[in-house]
């Protein structure tokens, strides 16, 4: 039987007992409170405010350039929405890496300023000291690991990660090391599903997947790409639930044929 209906808030607690009583989490991403009022009335576990927005809302070829306050603006309009799901902020490329003050000094905006429950961060062993920093000052912390956006340039390509020993290896120290450092849960992204579900299985932390099969304990979509809205990018590992370029296009195009007539506003549609 489902509890996820028993669930009035979604916090790091609920997401543990799903896990534990077997129970698939859901995430999705959102930037802007009408959709987020959407995804969180539905059901959705957990709202990711990702820095995938960088991408689909600013246009950017990369995550790279978003700022920490674009991200607070972003997430702050999220939070409005959401009665029952965790919201979970990215905190930016720039704003963590290197430093574990300034680490937490941008979770404590995130956190302050936007209402966020929680926040994610790219990477294993190397942002240790941020991690135990922010967790110290009592903010949840979701990890990410495989294909982490923000070291594009290092990487090279957004291709399949930990395909190879050393980095399936690798991948597996930096998962138990980040449930040592009190992570609450990980993304896998765009790596086998036999690693994924082989770390889902040997973590007490839920693992949530994108592109990782369906072995782990949720999965993770970015709301733009399943929707359809966004129709430039469709790795096989995206599932798309609607069609809504479709729709907005056959909408926007109808809209302007009925001004141009002057059909719209008809008499009902005045006052
Ligand atoms: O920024 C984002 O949308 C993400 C997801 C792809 C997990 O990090």
């Amino acid at each position: 039987m489902s509890i996820h209906n028993e669930i009035k808030r979604v916090t790091t607690q609920s997401l543990y007992k799903l896990k534990k009583e077997n129970q698939k989490i859901s995430m999705l991403t959102a930037y802007d409170f009408s959709m987020a009022k959407i995804i969180d009335a539905a059901g959705v576990d957990i709202i990711l405010v990702g820095d995938s927005a960088s991408n689909v809302m600013s246009g950017h070829e990369t995550t790279l350039p978003i700022t920490l306050d674009q991200i607070i603006y972003h997430a702050s309009s999220v939070i409005r929405a959401a009665q029952r799901s965790m919201v979970v902020v990215d905190i930016p490329f720039g704003y963590y890496q290197g430093d574990s003050k300034l680490a937490l000094n941008s979770a404590i905006r995130i956190m302050k300023e936007s209402g966020a429950h929680g926040v994610k961060m790219e990477g294993g062993e190397e942002i240790k000291d941020s991690i135990l920093r922010i967790n110290s000052a009592g903010i949840p912390v979701m990890g990410h690991l495989g294909l982490t956006p923000q070291s594009i340039y290092k990487f090279g390509t957004y291709n399949v990660r930990a395909k190879e020993k050393a980095e399936a290896e690798k991948l597996e120290r930096d998962a138990q090391l980040l449930q040592e450092y009190g992570c609450f849960a990980l993304v896998l992204e765009k790596i086998p599903a036999k690693l994924a579900t082989k770390v889902a299985k040997s973590l007490l932390m839920p693992i949530i997947g994108i592109g990782a099969g369906s072995g782990v304990d949720g999965q993770v979509l970015v709301m733009h790409d399943m929707l359809g809205i966004n129709i430039d990018f469709s790795p096989r590992f995206i599932r798309k639930y609607a069609n809504l370029h479709e729709i907005i296009d056959g909408a926007v195009k109808e809209y302007i044929k009925d001004v141009r007539s002057g059909s719209f506003p008809n008499e009902e549609e005045q006052y």
